[in-house]
């Protein structure tokens, strides 16, 4: 009886299906791999193909939790047959094929081919911010897909914003302080945070979600201070039609950076954005001119023909990956006219 059980186990085919993914160098990817319900109680595993057969990344027998081996983790959900594999930094070296395998002791395992391509990418890094204030972090991926699902997760917190289905989202979509928009033409994908605190600082996982097998995934570290350089609002008051000067000082760190002002109008903070890229010589003439004089670590701004619409600008800094942090709030009280007043007190 035995030996005919192992023999009947032995036919069942092994290879259940085969899945493509790609993922982007010091990124990550999340594979979901389904398997058959008889075997909740079997271990699973993960392997990768060599020459000398499939050599396990990870392997376990624990259930419904996550268990980590190196770059690699595995969660084995029981209640819907499904082990999902994560793998973290990954190299080029990660590429080739693999195996989510199920243990079946006697005979052939259960398994799904997965093959992996890793696309060489710049990680996001490291995002400056400061309390009071706000970031845009500047994601770009290749990857030309129908409809992802975007999420934005704070890591430890295990936390993620609601997704934003990006096919229905031309503009930006928020959920509480954050928002994402997803910049097809140029590739890239922005997330923006408002009104930072230090708690905002640690790991962060911005994950695309490829389809119901398998996401991608990269993380970056954002860095909240309270830095005591620098105001984090100001408020002025300019003359309608008039003239008006604003300074924002900034963090020593930043000084070789770009330099910006951005007018905000309504829930876009950058509606309008001006910058400045060297030090002591104006940007060009327009609306509003910049001079970044970095010995003293000061941004001044000069904005023209002031209308009521100017109440609201931001000071802030550009990271070389494009990262914007915003500094400085500047509030500006418009009142009446300049050139009705003179009139006035020129007919007296
Ligand atoms: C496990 O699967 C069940 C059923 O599909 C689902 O409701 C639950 O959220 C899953 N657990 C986790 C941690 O994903
Ligand atoms: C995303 O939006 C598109 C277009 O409205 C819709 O067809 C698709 O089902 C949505 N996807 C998800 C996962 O909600
Ligand atoms: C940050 O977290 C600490 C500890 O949980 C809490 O006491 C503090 O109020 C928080 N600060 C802000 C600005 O949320
Ligand atoms: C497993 O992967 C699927 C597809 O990417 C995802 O929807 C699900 O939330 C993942 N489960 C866990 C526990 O992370
Ligand atoms: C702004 O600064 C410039 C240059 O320092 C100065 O010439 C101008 O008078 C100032 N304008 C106002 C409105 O203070
Ligand atoms: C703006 O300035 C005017 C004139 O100085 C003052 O009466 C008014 O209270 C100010 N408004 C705000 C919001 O500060």
């Amino acid at each position: 009886m035995k030996i005919i059980l192992t023999f009947t186990l032995l036919m069942i085919p092994g290879v259940v299906s085969s899945i493509s993914v790609t993922g982007y160098s010091g990124g990550g990817v999340m594979i979901r791999c389904k398997y058959n319900r008889g075997y909740t109680a079997n271990k699973k595993y993960f392997c990768k193909e060599q020459w000398s057969g499939c050599k396990d990344q990870i392997k376990t027998d624990e259930k419904n939790k996550w268990v980590q081996s190196g770059r690699f983790s595995l969660y084995d959900n029981t209640s819907s047959g499904v082990f999902n594999v994560t793998i973290r930094d990954l190299t080029e070296l990660d590429s080739g094929t693999y195996q989510c395998g199920v243990d079946v002791s006697l005979g052939g395992d259960f398994y799904t081919e997965v093959n992996l391509n890793v696309i060489r990418d710049q990680p996001i890094g490291s995002v400056r911010g400061y309390s009071g204030g706000n970031v845009i972090i500047n994601y770009k991926y290749e990857m030309k897909l129908k409809d992802p699902l975007i999420y934005f997760c704070k890591s430890a917190a295990n936390q993620c914003f609601n997704p934003i289905n990006t096919s229905r989202a031309a503009g930006w979509k928020q959920d509480r302080r954050f928002s994402v928009q997803d910049d097809r033409s140029a590739g890239l994908l922005r997330v923006f945070i408002r009104d930072l605190n230090e708690n905002d600082s640690g790991e962060y996982q911005i994950m695309v979600k490829v389809s119901e097998k398998h996401s991608f995934f990269s993380e970056l570290n954002l860095n909240i201070k309270d830095d005591d350089c620098c105001v984090k609002s100001i408020s002025l008051s300019a003359a309608a039609g008039g003239s008006v000067n604003i300074s924002c000082k900034y963090p020593q760190s930043h000084i070789s950076d770009v330099k910006f002002l951005c007018w905000r109008s309504g829930a876009d903070l950058c509606a309008e954005e001006t910058s400045v890229k060297e030090s002591r010589r104006w940007s060009p003439e327009g609306k509003i001119q910049l001079y970044d004089d970095r010995e003293e670590q000061l941004l001044t701004g000069s904005i023209s023909h002031v209308t009521e619409q100017d109440s609201e600008y931001w000071c802030g800094v550009q990271s070389d990956q494009g990262h914007k942090s915003f500094i400085t709030r500047v509030l500006i009280n418009v009142t009446e006219e300049v050139g009705v007043s003179v009139t006035f007190s020129t007919s007296c």
